[in-house]
Formats: structure tokens, sequence, C-alpha cells
């Protein structure tokens, strides 16, 4: 039986520490900010909105939703953003995705002040992710807390075969430079992977990262024996319960570690996001 890499209990552990730091910085007159904007009525980003809140209230972090209509224009998207770039109470800001159609989300990224991007999807930040820099900035929440659950479960990946499946701003392409700091051969597969392609990159991977939404799209006759699995899914099965990208019960039978949905990915994403706005306001204090 694989090992069960329990992302709520990981979480836990992390929340924990993120509350000692926010205690040790209200010692110092200081709390640490986050703003949340969530534009429009998309059923899931609301839920993830209000966890993202409970979390931050529980840690003692202070934590600003602004909910803005569907119809929101670009132009008050972005001057919001700036009132927020401004606002010395705030230290993180995040715009959830995806918005609606109509806005564009790369004006957005790039409006938000490097220093305040708590999703580390500004091109400053993401860039220098590239550049395999170690430094202090922000990481995409999601990958970030996925490399965690990777060193919980002492995953090896220096020259490790690592494959992502999927390409998204939010997980894919900053997994991939996660992956890749860290020394591992990185595939990426993605919706232009041909169907009958895809098992022959999968079954390679010492690694497997699945984020594409397709319920159950990896299957146990695409893992290799003995591979490490996470799995970003956030689907409903056919009786309309969340369940992953992965077949769970059939994939643990052959591997050696994996992320079960729900309980794996999410927890980590929101604790990892309180992690980064405290890092973000330790380095605004200096
Ligand atoms: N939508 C789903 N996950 C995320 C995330 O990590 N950040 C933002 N901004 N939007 C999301």
């Amino acid at each position: 039986m694989a090992i069960k890499i329990d992302g709520t209990a990981l979480a836990n552990q992390v929340n924990e520490t993120t509350l000692n730091r926010v205690v040790e910085m209200s010692k110092r007159g200081r709390v640490p900010g986050l703003a949340v904007v969530l534009v429009g009525n998309d059923h899931a980003s609301q839920i993830y909105v209000q966890n993202k809140e409970r979390t931050a209230k529980k840690l003692g972090i202070h934590s600003e939703v602004i909910r803005l209509p569907e119809s929101t224009t670009q132009r008050e998207l972005l001057d919001q953003v700036n009132e927020l770039n401004m606002a010395p109470a705030i230290d993180g800001i995040l715009v959830q995705f995806p918005l609606p159609a109509h806005l564009d989300e790369v004006e957005v990224t790039r409006t938000i002040l490097p220093e305040k991007d708590v999703d580390g999807f500004h091109p400053d930040n993401l860039g220098r992710l590239f550049e395999g820099d170690h430094g202090s900035f922000p990481v995409a929440c999601t990958p970030q807390g996925i490399m965690t659950m990777l060193e919980s479960v002492k995953t090896p990946l220096k020259g490790q075969n690592a494959v992502v499946v999927g390409r998204s701003k939010i997980v894919g392409r900053p997994m991939s430079a996660l992956l890749l700091r860290a020394d591992a051969t990185v595939t990426i597969a993605h919706r232009y992977t041909p169907a009958d392609v895809l098992p022959v990159y999968t079954r390679n991977a010492d690694i497997l990262i699945v984020a594409t939404g397709i319920y159950h799209l990896i299957t146990a006759d695409m893992v290799k024996p003995g591979a490490t699995v996470i799995d970003v899914g956030m689907d409903r099965d056919p009786d309309g319960k969340l369940a992953g990208d992965v077949d769970y019960f059939e994939v643990e039978k052959k591997v050696r570690a994996i992320s079960p949905v729900p309980g794996g990915v999410g927890p980590m994403t929101i604790a990892t996001l309180m992690k980064q706005t405290v890092d973000l306001a330790e380095w605004h204090e200096e």
C-alpha cells in the first residue's frame, strides 16, 4: 500500500508555524494583511475564497475580501488593484482566477506590485523562479505547497523524471520551474499531447503531477511502479462528489506515495498562501 500524502495534516503543521510567526510579529506591533479580490459569481471561486478568509482569521492575519460584480470593467479592477498596492495594511494581494471572460488576467497580474504578489504570478517573480533563483520571493501557492508535500515523504528530485500534466499559469508552468530548480528532468504534457502518447510520458515519471481538471484521466496502467503521484484535480465523480484527476484506489496499489482528493493539495495551497503572506509582511518590515 502506498503512503497517503495527507495534505490536511501537513497544512495544520504549516499553519501552526505561521500562527507562531504572526504572534511574534504582533509583539512588534505589526499584523500581516492579505487582500483577496473576487470578481463575479463563479461558485468554486466563492468557496475557495471563503476558505482562505476563514484560515486567515484563524491565524490572526488581517484579511480583506473585495467582492466585485460580474459587470466590473478592466479599468475598475485595475483601480482596485492600485489602491491595494498603496494600502499600508496590505502585504499580499490575490486576484482570484479565473476572471470573467471580458477581463484581462495578464494585465491584472502585471499591475500587482511584485512585492505584494502573494501568488507569485508577476513576470518578475515567475522569471526569477525560471532563472533558478533560490532567494526570497513569492512562488505560486499550489506548486509551492506540492513541493512541501513531496518533501514530507522524502521524494528524491535530483536527476529524477518529473512529468507535469497541465501547463496553466496557476499550476503547470510554475510547478515545472520548481521541479527544474530542484534538478529534476522535467516534461510538461498538455492538451495537445496526443492521448495515445501521454501514457508514454507518464509511465516514465518518478514524480507525476496531474493538474488537468479531467476526472480520472490517469489510470493505473499509466503510472510507473514506485512513483510519487500528486493529484491537483478538483473534479466531480459521476455522483457529483469531489474527486481528482487520478483514479486513486487503482493507482495507489502501484505507487510509492499518492495524494488524495479531497484532503491533498487543496489545504496545502491555502496553508502556503498564509505562509507567504507572512513572508511578505516580514520583508516589508525590513
Ligand atoms: N484560482 C485557483 N487557484 C488559484 C490561485 O492559487 N491563485 C489565484 N489567484 N487564483 C486561483
